[in-house]
């Protein structure tokens, strides 16, 4: 059933608006956003779409699709319960930034439907965010600027969810382009298209299955070490630099001595990741995937061993497509879990599967879903 139907069975009634926001994997640039470093997302054909029937009253009803699970609120009543479930949480939580930043806001009978899958490091809830955003600014009839939407939906993840993640997520949901990865510069929030059309290329997404335990807290650790990286190095060089990513390479071997060594490998990393990203693009302009794949394989190492944030699950699905013989693989997103990323020639797509299931599930006893990915485009009202 698709969502419009859905949504007629579930209220009666045709929706008169439906957003739809996608997911990512992010091809390269990892734990380099909240660093005022580079990354380089692209949004993939999975999607979470919203659609909305207007009410005349303040109430709003919402059904979501996925979890088969039903929730009502009100738009006086945002203030955050501990008996909301996750993700009414992220409905209600999108409201309350809305009426902070003064939208008016009207009742609504909502229903969600999505197949981004949740919790494997896709993005689910900045596509939840983004699209929600989008919905309720275009139901409101205000003017809104666009590039304000990520940094709205990251509020409704720092200051309502409480987590403490970058702008990566929802930039890349917003302003994604099919057959384009986006090159953005989080010193400054700018972004660029690179072309990342890859023909005879497969983009394949491993979902390892693995339960992203501690996630949210080891996450917030590795902020807490970037800082502290960053005021030594602030001590050390005389200077008042914002973000790590504005170090040059120079100036962190010329203090490197004075980090304690497990923050001397966290900066190393981003310091490494911000290059490997420029390096990426300059490749892909270049047509030379080759060279691309084996920066993956860089950065997977440089994730697993300077920032710590694989794990068995992550190592053993890259280590057996490395065994396999792809062009480059690695682990995708924050980590402690969810999937990695492939790069692989089109005609080794199911040879790649029939290889690499069985040898995964007898290794960590997981049954992993892969599957190839379209580079696609960001969200928009349909
Ligand atoms: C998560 C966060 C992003 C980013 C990545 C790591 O996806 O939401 O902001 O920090 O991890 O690159």
């Amino acid at each position: 059933m698709n969502t419009i139907e859905l949504h007629k069975n579930i209220y009666d009634k045709l929706p008169r608006f439906i957003s739809q926001a996608p997911g990512r994997v992010n091809i390269i640039g990892e734990h380099t956003d909240y660093n005022g470093g580079y990354a380089l997302p692209v949004a993939i054909d999975r999607y979470i779409q919203v659609a909305l029937s207007p009410r005349k009253d303040p109430l709003i009803r919402v059904y979501s699709g996925n979890f088969q699970k039903y929730g009502e609120f009100t738009t006086r009543e945002l203030e955050r319960t501990e008996d909301d479930e996750l993700w009414l949480r992220y409905v209600k939580g999108t409201l309350w930034v809305l009426e902070d930043i003064g939208i008016p806001l009207y009742g609504a009978d909502l229903t969600i439907l999505g197949n981004v899958p949740t919790g494997a490091g896709l993005s689910s809830s900045a596509a939840l965010t983004v699209s929600l955003l989008l919905l309720f600014l275009t139901y409101a009839e205000v003017k809104y600027e666009k590039k304000l939407i990520p940094i709205y939906a990251q509020r409704v993840e720092n200051e309502y969810i409480g987590v403490n993640c970058g702008l990566m997520d929802q930039t890349i949901s917003l302003f994604g382009k099919k057959d384009n990865a986006l090159f953005i510069d989080f010193k400054n929030l700018g972004f660029s298209y690179v072309p990342f059309k890859l023909k005879d290329t497969a983009l394949l997404v491993f979902d390892t299955k693995a339960k992203r335990t501690l996630a949210s807290s080891a996450y917030n650790k590795r902020r807490s070490e970037c800082e502290e990286g960053l005021a030594i190095l602030n001590r050390c060089l005389n200077k008042d630099y914002r973000y790590l990513g504005e170090v040059e390479k120079e100036e962190f071997f010329s203090c490197r001595d004075g980090l304690p060594p497990l923050i001397r490998n966290r900066v190393k990393h981003v310091i490494g990741e911000n290059e490997r990203v420029i390096k990426v693009v300059d490749l892909l302009k270049r047509g030379d995937i080759g060279g691309v794949g084996e920066l993956l394989f860089k950065t997977h190492e440089s994730l697993a061993h300077l920032y710590e944030v694989s794990s068995f699950e992550l190592d053993t699905a890259v280590d057996l497509a490395r065994e396999f013989g792809v062009i480059g693989a690695r682990m995708t997103g924050a980590g402690f879990g969810g999937c990695t990323i492939n790069l692989l020639d089109r005609e080794k797509v199911d040879e790649f599967k029939s290889y690499i299931v069985p040898r995964y599930r007898e290794k960590t006893g997981l049954t992993p879903s892969v599957y190839e990915v379209e580079v696609s485009d960001g969200a928009h009202i349909l």
